[in-house]
């Protein structure tokens, strides 16, 4: 069967709207394999006018790999334990997480040993203005490091801690209760490489994530705090960034092993906003 999927390019240099693909229901072969191919070429997908039906969400994300269940357990949908909640909403059972840092530069869960795969994020509700997610390409950041640089990082591992982005999330969102003891020993300190080989295509990015790394592994908070601002003023240059405005409808897939993304801030006083994750493990 010939898959019925159109895809055009986003305005970056990476990243693609699919058209014609349909998410609920049986999604057939060719398709999925089409939308697929696509992910790997492209990295970031966004699919819009998807029906809000989190069971879908589920079932199509679970064709990409088993989901994970996220950290925090108290934003998960009441009825679909994958279905991790973001946002300020706080009703019909969700309480979805709020943070109100902004651009902390990540790719999800690169505290866990196995960092995940892909995300999948749902806009539900979402404000008219403000809360756009914005996408950095990670590919090209690493590619355009000068020589000596790219001499300099390779082999050093930085330290993803969960502790870590607890406190700085309380540090920006007044109120927070700090990280719990048991979640503590269930996520202890993991290190991972700053410039990480894709999987499935081979290619070298730049693995950073400022708020969840404590420190470079051999090197002082001070020493490793300063190479990764460095690193980050480099990455987040204009010309490597996507920076996506919600409509709502909109599903937006993305690479953790290849991208970093962050949230945006809102008029959370104004505007209600709420958005629905799945998160495709990583493969050990
Ligand atoms: C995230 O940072 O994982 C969520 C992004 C967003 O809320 O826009």
């Amino acid at each position: 069967m010939i898959p019925s999927i159109g895809i055009r390019p986003l305005d970056a240099s990476f990243g693609a709207e699919l058209t014609g693909l349909r998410i609920t229901g049986d999604v057939a072969q060719a398709d999925f394999d089409a939308f697929l191919e696509a992910f790997h070429r492209h990295h970031v997908l966004l699919i819009r006018d998807v029906p809000n039906d989190p069971a879908a969400q589920v079932a199509f994300s679970r064709r990409m790999g088993p989901l994970e269940h996220h950290a925090a357990a108290s934003a998960v949908h009441p009825a679909y334990p994958e279905v991790f909640c973001v946002g300020n909403y706080t009703a019909d059972g969700i309480t979805a997480n709020f943070a109100r840092g902004v651009e902390q530069w990540h790719a999800d869960s690169s505290f866990r040993e196995v960092p995940s795969a892909a995300s999948l994020f749902y806009g539900a509700i979402c404000p008219p203005e403000g809360g756009e997610t914005c996408f950095l390409d990670a590919v090209a950041a690493y590619e355009t490091l000068p020589d000596a640089m790219k001499a300099r990082i390779e082999g050093l591992r930085g330290v993803h801690c969960l502790y870590t982005l607890s406190e700085w999330n309380r540090r920006h969102t007044p109120g927070r209760a700090p990280m719990d003891e048991a979640r503590r020993r269930a996520f202890p300190p993991v290190a991972h490489p700053l410039v990480r080989t894709h999987p499935v295509s081979g290619v070298k990015s730049l693995f950073l994530c400022p708020a969840v790394i404590s420190q470079i592994e051999g090197m002082s908070v001070a020493d490793s705090q300063a190479l990764i601002e460095e690193l980050m003023d480099h990455a987040g240059q204009e010309r490597f960034v996507y920076r996506h405005a919600w409509r709502e409808g909109d599903l937006v897939v993305w690479d953790n092993r290849c991208t970093l993304h962050t949230a945006s801030l809102f008029d959370h006083e104004k505007y209600l906003r709420l958005m629905f994750r799945t998160t495709v493990a990583g493969a050990a």
